[in-house]
């Protein structure tokens, strides 16, 4: 297939297999300047997690009353106190169908309080349905950590009233959603071909918040393949080789412009087309380890859909239901 992204994918490929790029500065400061501005109609499943004014972290709505977030995120303490963002459930809000990482007045936007934390305790990274989960957690000294943060990378919020759907607020659109066993085949299959023919793909887009210019921004990222992204994590410090990312839940993107996403925007998901006769776009994992904006050529990595499935079904005790 030749589309007007092989180009960049070339010269991205280029780079990935020669590891050997110059660590230039990025940061959350030039990133604001690189991505696209986007706007919330086109992605009305972005939403924010607020306390008291501070932003937590970008976040994905799945269901009226349900969101999934970073769990790295809630781990995060809040400034100048001793205590995390999870510790702070009655002062946390949901804010949905705004562009605006912080927003003073509400325009379109729907702001909910938090019901319950959920916060998934993954015990083995190779059996998907080995997992417990804490609600309303005090303290996570016993989660389980994988190289870089929470295991379960992804935590869901059950918010205190529905979200009501309209052109800015709307659920993703997750790949093939029945049951998470048919979104684990079907992201297979999706990965199966760009393993195969990495240079075969439309790039992906991840849209979340920048942090400097308050506004949503879109970042178009290509899928890496699992052995380049093991291997750019083993150069990036020998203790990943063999352990990180080791789980089949896992997988890389990395950016296609000059800088990729921070930790700010995990909670994000990513949005790609799939390789039905179709192909309309679907999201299928969320972002959960965005370690330096991609310096040194670390791609990120995100968590597959399916696992919000299995974590979403464990915790409501019914399947993810599509939306409008
Ligand atoms: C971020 O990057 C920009 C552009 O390279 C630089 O001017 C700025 O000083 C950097 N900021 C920080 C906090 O490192
Ligand atoms: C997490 O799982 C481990 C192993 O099963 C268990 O020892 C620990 O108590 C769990 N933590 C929580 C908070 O449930
Ligand atoms: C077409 O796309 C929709 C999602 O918009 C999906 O639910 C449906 O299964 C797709 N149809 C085919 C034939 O793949």
């Amino acid at each position: 297939m030749v589309t007007s992204s092989s180009v960049p994918l070339m010269m991205f490929l280029a780079v990935t297999a020669t590891l050997s790029i110059v660590e230039c500065s990025r940061n959350e400061t030039y990133r604001a300047i690189v991505g696209h501005l986007t706007d919330i109609k086109s992605y009305p499943w972005l939403c924010s997690v607020i306390v008291s004014g501070n932003f937590v972290s970008a976040c994905t709505i799945i269901q009226p009353t349900w969101v999934v977030l970073s769990a790295d995120n809630l781990n995060r303490k809040f400034p100048n106190s001793e205590k995390y963002f999870f510790q702070y459930q009655f002062d946390m809000r949901v804010v949905s169908g705004s562009v605006r990482r912080i927003q003073k007045e509400a325009i379109a936007s729907q702001v909910k309080t938090v019901l319950r934390i959920y916060l998934g305790n993954l015990t083995n990274v190779l059996n998907p349905n080995d997992f417990s989960y804490a609600l309303n957690p005090q303290s996570l000294t016993n989660i389980a950590y994988d190289g870089y943060g929470i295991a379960m990378g992804v935590s869901l919020l059950e918010l205190g009233s529905p979200l009501k759907w309209s052109i800015y607020v709307s659920p993703a659109p997750f790949i093939n959603m029945k049951t998470a066993e048919n979104m684990e085949s079907k992201i297979r299959t999706f990965r199966e071909h760009l393993e195969e023919k990495p240079l075969d793909q439309t790039p992906c887009v991840v849209v979340s918040f920048s942090k400097f210019t308050n506004s949503m921004v879109e970042t178009e990222v290509a899928y890496v393949p699992i052995q380049a992204c093991k291997e750019a994590y083993c150069i990036h410090d020998p203790a990943n080789c063999l352990v990180y990312p080791k789980a089949e839940y896992l997988m890389c993107f990395k950016s296609l412009q000059f800088v990729d996403l921070c930790p700010s925007d995990r909670g994000a998901a990513v949005y790609c087309e799939n390789f039905d006769s179709n192909k309309s776009k679907q999201v299928v994992a969320i972002l959960t380890t965005a370690i330096n904006c991609g310096a040194k050529n670390l791609p990120c990595v995100y968590t597959s859909v399916e696992m919000v499935a299995r974590f979403f079904k464990r915790v409501a005790r019914r399947d993810l239901e599509p939306g409008p």
